[in-house]
């Protein structure tokens, strides 16, 4: 059923504002909603009367109807009126290809004043006019009157509809988890709710529902899924907000191999019900090992929209016994040091100003980067660099045709250790294909990348931390790497074999996003205590944090794994959005804040005391 075909008729209206075309002429119809636009000419005023639905045009003629048109002479934009009348083609000459109700207008008989509105603070009915987003979210309710808002929530319901009726029809269970719970770190910070009947006690909000969903998978429901409220008090971001949405799901007796397929499937179907005009840039999506993303686009969430992958100069900088020896001092250390000296070529940028090449070198330098080489070639073949003094004519050659440069093209280079190489030629790639358009905006190229490692070395803490989830499992043939130098477990030093483990890991990307992220867990016992005290866990802390998960997995734990998805992200990306709050109908603001409800607020007086609680920090404003 569509909106054209469904009924909404109540005693305020027969149709919606959407709904009345050509073939309804001649018929009575009552239409209800905010006034749009309203244009006097005296004896005919004519409105267009907006709803979720559409757009209708009304005409109130003084001749026909003096009483309607007494009411409708009072109107102004945004007041809400329940109008009768009789629908009517409109005259030739005077339709309305791009309204779906241009051919018709309803001529009124009544008017019913239902409300009167205030100036609103911008306007409604204007959809590109730019509005300060403080005052949206200020008056979040009329931002959600204007059409574009609209189109993204309908968009979003439509999204979580798709994979509602995916995961139905594949067998999936749907369980609301708690959200008093006991912390379930992901990570971020904890929100916490102090309990009155625990004075001194508190609940916290789920980061995710990550230990009740392997919980549910002990409990034998075999394919679970929630559209789950999730809570991490950290900084908000565009792509990042305190409270948030995750499509969360866990199955049992799947490898990583069952998983990524059902979700695979179920994204396409999911993609192509609610926006089939947009293309998958490749399917099967392609997948990426952690290694090779980090390697080729220097990002473990790449954007496979455009190419401009990095290169390895090091061939061209080494000497055959494999020594550096290129002549500049800044790429021989690097190398040496096993650092990496890799580049990007930038398409049609030769010709940029010296003060355009020193702006990239600023970004590269906020990227955190030591300093950025370049090399430009120019249209006759020519060859400016910041580096050509040093490597000598030959060198610079070989350099730019490893890198791939055309004429017209410009050579990018970062020396460094791996890792800040490889980040800072990511920013720098994802930046210049922005500023460049490279990438097709209307392409959808989802990719899977799997083999995380298990750890990243905290050296604050001395401790392995979870790459992504404490819960990950390890791939079988890195199982025996679980352990560290001298094989006693509470000895832990970045020189572990456990660094080199790979966990069961596999995120979804999108554009550029992390979509989402999930694994294959480990469910013995044993196996988990031995992840956990690498990454710091005492036995005490074990079995206060996770003692649930590990009792429970002394009764009986089918081996499982799941993924989550944000949909607040998949949202923002499927309707081009740069942030996530465009895609939420009250979103807080960057500092976390509810501009409309005034939230977080100081508590009623005696709410603390009905708690146990002093407040003791800096005085309140
Ligand atoms: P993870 O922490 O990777 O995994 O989260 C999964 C997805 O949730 C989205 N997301 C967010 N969206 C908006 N604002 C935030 N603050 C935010 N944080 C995360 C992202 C991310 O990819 N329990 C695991 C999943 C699992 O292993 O099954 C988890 O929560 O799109
Ligand atoms: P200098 O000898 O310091 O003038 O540097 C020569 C060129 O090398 C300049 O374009 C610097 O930006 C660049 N450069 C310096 N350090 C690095 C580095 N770590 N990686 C890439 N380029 C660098």
């Amino acid at each position: 059923m569509t909106d054209s075909t469904r009924s909404f008729a109540t005693p305020y209206r027969s149709h919606t504002c959407g709904q009345l075309r050509a073939g309804d002429a001649g018929i009575a119809a009552r239409l209800a909603g905010w006034v749009h636009r309203r244009r006097d000419h005296g004896q005919l005023i004519f409105l267009d009367l907006r709803d979720r639905y559409g757009l209708t045009q009304i005409v109130v003629d003084a001749t026909e109807a003096p009483e309607a048109h007494a009411v409708a002479s009072r109107l102004r934009n945004e007041f809400v009126v329940s109008v009768a009348g009789t629908v009517a083609p409109r005259l030739a000459g005077s339709e309305n290809a791009r309204m779906a109700t241009g051919a018709i207008e309803l001529r009124a008989t009544e008017v019913d004043l239902l409300s009167e509105a205030r100036t609103p603070p911008f306007y409604i009915n204007e959809p590109d006019a730019p509005i300060d987003e403080a005052l949206r979210l200020r008056y979040r309710y009329l931002d959600i009157r204007r059409e574009p808002m609209q189109q993204r929530l309908l968009l979003r319901s439509r999204l979580v509809h798709a994979i509602r009726e995916v995961h139905h029809q594949q067998g999936f269970v749907e369980i609301e988890t708690p959200n008093l719970i006991r912390s379930t770190p992901e990570g971020a910070r904890d929100f916490i709710v102090p309990s009155r009947l625990k004075p001194g006690s508190v609940y916290a909000l789920p980061q995710s529902p990550q230990q009740l969903k392997q919980l549910l998978m002990v409990g034998g429901l075999d394919r679970y899924f929630q559209i789950a409220r999730c809570f991490r008090d950290e900084d908000a971001r565009g792509d990042r907000q305190p409270e948030f949405t995750q499509l969360d799901l866990e199955m049992s007796f799947v490898d990583e191999a069952a998983v990524i397929g059902f979700v695979e499937d179920l994204v396409i179907r999911v993609t192509s019900t609610v926006l089939p005009e947009r293309p998958i840039l490749q399917v099967p999506f392609p997948r990426l090992t952690f290694a090779e993303a980090i390697e080729r686009y220097g990002s473990d969430k790449p954007d496979l929209r455009f190419g401009m992958e990095l290169v390895d100069l090091a061939p061209e900088l080494t000497a055959a016994d494999g020594s550096a020896s290129s002549g500049f001092r800044v790429f021989d250390e690097a190398l040496g040091n096993g650092g990496r000296v890799k580049a990007i070529v930038a398409p049609g940028m030769a010709t940029a100003s010296r003060s355009q090449v020193d702006e990239l070198v600023e970004l590269a330098r906020s990227y955190g980067a030591k300093g950025l080489a370049w090399l430009a070639v120019e249209a006759d073949g020519t060859i400016r660099s910041s580096i050509a003094k040093f490597l000598g004519e030959a060198r610079t050659a070989a350099v730019v045709a490893r890198a791939g440069a055309q004429a017209g093209d410009l050579v990018l280079v970062v020396a460094d250790d791996p890792a800040r190489t490889a980040d800072v030629l990511g920013r720098l790639r994802t930046e210049l294909a922005a500023r460049l358009a490279l990438a097709d905006p209307k392409v959808l190229a989802y990719c899977w990348v799997t083999e995380f490692p298990m750890y990243k070395w905290d050296d604050e803490n001395r401790r392995w931390d979870a790459t992504h989830n404490p819960f990950s499992g390890v791939r079988p043939e890195d199982v025996d790497l679980l352990t560290t130098v001298s094989g006693d477990l509470s000895k832990l030093s970045p020189e572990d074999p456990a660094g080199r483990a790979r966990a069961l890991q596999y995120d979804l990307a999108m554009n550029g996003w992390e979509l989402g992220g999930g694994s294959v867990r480990i469910h013995q016992r044993d196996l988990l205590e031995r992840s956990f005290s690498l990454q710091g866990q005492t036995a005490a802390g074990m079995a206060e944090k996770f003692g649930a998960v590990l009792e429970a997995f002394e009764y009986g734990a089918p081996p499982h794994g799941g993924i989550a998805i944000g949909i607040d992200r998949w949202a923002a990306l499927l309707t081009d959005q740069a942030t996530i709050r465009e895609v939420m109908a009250f979103p807080k603001t960057q500092s976390g804040t509810d501009l409309m409800l005034d939230a977080p607020s100081v508590p009623e007086p005696g709410q603390y005391a009905e708690l146990g609680l002093r407040y003791v920090g800096p005085t309140r404003t």
